[in-house]
Parts: C-alpha cells; structure tokens; sequence
C-alpha cells in the first residue's frame, strides 16, 4: 500500500487552471483524484466532502478560487472583483462551521485587495485586462503560499505534540485530523508521524466517527498505510479502552476555537472529552492559529453544520439500517467546554488558552 504521506490531498493543474483533489468519499477502496473548474463542482466537493478536514477545505476553497478567477469575464478589475466576492460568498457559505474555509476565501480575495489598494503604484495606469490579469496571478500566489504554510504549520504543531508525549504511548484520535485533512502531516496525526520517523512506537486508537466514519475510513487507513500501528475501534469504546489503561492522551483536531477556549469539533469528540476528565487522561486539541476565532466569543454562538438524514439513516450501509421514516437528528461538530481541555497545541507552542496566545 503506498503511504498517504505521498499524496498531495489539495493541489492545483496549471496547465488546465483547475482545483485537484482525493476524492476522500472513494477512500478507502480507491484513490482517485478530481480535477475541478466550475463553482458547482468546487461546493459539491466541499458539500460532500470529497475534500474535507478544515484547513484542507480552506486551501481547497482558495485554489478554487483562484480557478474560477481565470474563468471570470470581465472587461475591467472592478467588475473582476465583483464577479470574484460573489463566489467567494457562495463558497464560503458551504460549511459553516470550519472558520478556515472563510478565513481562506477573505485571505485570497483580500491580497487582490491589496494588490489593487495599497500597490497602486503596481497597479494604477495599467490596463484593464493586464490587471485583471495580474489579480489572478495574485489569487494563485496566495493560495500557493497557504498550501506551504499549512505543511508547515502541521509539522511545527507536530514537534511540540511531540514533546508532551512518551514513547509507547497510546493515543486515542477521533474523526480524521489527518493528512487527508490538511496539505501534509495532518495535526493531530503530525505529532504521530513525527514519532513514526523518530521511532516512538506508539500505539494509536481511531475512533470509527459515525455517522460518516472519518476515523474508520481515512484515518486508520492514512496511518495504516504509514506503517503507523493503529486500531480502529468504535465511538462507544473508548470509555472502556481509557478504563483499561491503554490510553495515555487523546489529540484531536478542531474546526474553530471560540476566544474563551471552546472547541467546536466533529460530533462525539465532547463525549471523549467528558470521559478523558473521569480517567484523568490529557486532551489536546490541536489548533493552527487560524482556527481560532478570537470574533466568536464562546462555544454558544459556533453555528453547527446540520447535515442529511440520510447520512445517519443508510449512507455507507448496504440496506437502510432504521426504520424508514425515524426522526433523525445529525449534527455534524460538537463543542466541547474549555474546562475539559489540558491544552492547545499550536504552531506556536502548547497553551492552555487562547487567551494566552
Ligand atoms: O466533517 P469533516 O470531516 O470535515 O470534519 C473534520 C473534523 O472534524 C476535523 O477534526 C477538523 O476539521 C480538523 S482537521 C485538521
């Protein structure tokens, strides 16, 4: 099997101007890559996250972006930005509780910005369609520049992951903060990886993740195909693992951190966090800065994605497994309560809040 460490989860075909991706709904039967030029297609990716994981989504989105600046037809800069905010609204609106997927857009739209407003030296006196021009190498440029700094980013939350972990260790992980959900490393899998390289031996749980098994289907599939030794097993073990002692500290990744330290994350990471405290295990969330929204005061005012029934109902099942027509509820992140939080690791370092960055 070759390692998902030598896959590019987000990239972008020059040639063809198009956003390409693993399509991650196909994993892990098959790793079949899709190339993307159209809104519709670039927010169905998104939508049925054939690309997810949210620093994997925010890049995602800015490449897309980028691909639909080559393809909008504009006579001067100012109908380009116009035509360009629209998508990136109707981008930004796809999932909603990723803070990178905005974050991403207004960073790539907002170097257009400032190419346009604070170069006029670069910009003023040129003609229209060189600058309409020059916007969509700035587009491309900035989205290049997020691809870099998110593999860095990851391998830097990874060396201080690292640093708080003993070799042999067990590790429980829930959803997929995996490579497959960023440029590289992954961040609650980097410190992983990098104690993979450097001969840790640790022992890794991934919990399945329902309703659409990240855990089951990518990450115990990305670490396994990294020789990493991992096991998967249910959401409803893991209580009982921890009572075990197998469990030494849970790394999870999160899809915003509200200012006082509430961490929104895929549905059932709050339930391993209540039962983390009960067993007096660490739980980290590991946090790139740009999933800290320092605009969003606590956890109560994250809006939570609600997603399909059919999602809960019979996806990834061969025969509807309720009753047809059972009232479904399904959330797709929980927030889980700053208190039940040991520490956030970042690019930076380890916190114990936001407030402290
Ligand atoms: O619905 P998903 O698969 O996009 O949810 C992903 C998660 O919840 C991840 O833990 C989170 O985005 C962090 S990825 C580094």
């Amino acid at each position: 099997m070759k390692s998902v460490l030598g896959y590019e989860t987000v990239d972008y075909d020059r040639e063809h101007h198009a956003l390409v991706i693993v399509d991650q709904t196909k994993l892990p039967g098959e790793v079949d890559f899709l190339s993307l030029t159209s809104l519709r297609e670039i927010r169905d990716a998104i939508y049925h996250l054939k690309v997810r994981g949210a620093p994997a989504i925010g890049v995602a989105a800015a490449y897309g972006l980028a691909a639909l600046g080559w393809r909008i037809e504009a006579d001067t800069a100012a109908d380009f930005m116009k035509q360009l905010s629209r998508h990136r609204d109707d981008l930004c609106s796809v999932r909603p509780t990723a803070v990178n997927l905005s974050w991403a857009l207004h960073r790539v739209y907002g170097a257009c910005e400032d190419f346009l407003n604070r170069k006029p030296g670069e910009a003023q006196g040129r003609p229209e369609g060189e600058k309409i021009h020059k916007l969509r190498e700035v587009l491309l440029r900035e989205a290049d520049r997020m691809k870099e700094e998110d593999a860095d980013i990851c391998r830097r939350i990874g060396e201080h992951g690292l640093d708080l972990l003993r070799p042999g260790d067990g590790i429980l992980t829930h959803c997929n903060a995996g490579q497959l959900a960023t440029c590289r490393y992954g961040t609650a899998t980097a410190p992983i990886y990098l104690g993979q390289e450097r001969g840790y031996g640790f022992h890794v749980y991934a919990d399945e993740t329902r309703p659409l098994l990240q855990g089951a289907r990518l990450t115990a599939f990305e670490l396994q195909s990294a020789g990493v030794d991992v096991t998967l097993i249910c959401d409803n073990m893991a209580a009982s693992l921890m009572a075990q002692g197998k469990i030494q500290a849970v790394l999870v990744g999160c899809d915003r951190v509200a200012a006082n330290g509430d961490t929104a994350n895929k549905i059932g990471t709050s339930m391993v966090a209540v039962a983390a405290r009960h067993y007096r295990i660490p739980f980290y969330v590991c946090a790139p800065l740009s999933t800290i929204d320092r605009d969003t005061p606590t956890g109560r005012e994250i809006q939570i994605e609600e997603r399909p029934a059919e999602e809960v109902t019979r996806m990834w099942y061969r025969q509807p497994m309720c009753p047809p027509g059972v009232k479904v509820y399904n959330p797709a992140f929980d927030v889980t309560d700053h208190s039940l939080i040991h520490g956030f690791i970042t690019e930076l370092g380890v916190f114990s809040s936001p407030e402290e960055i």
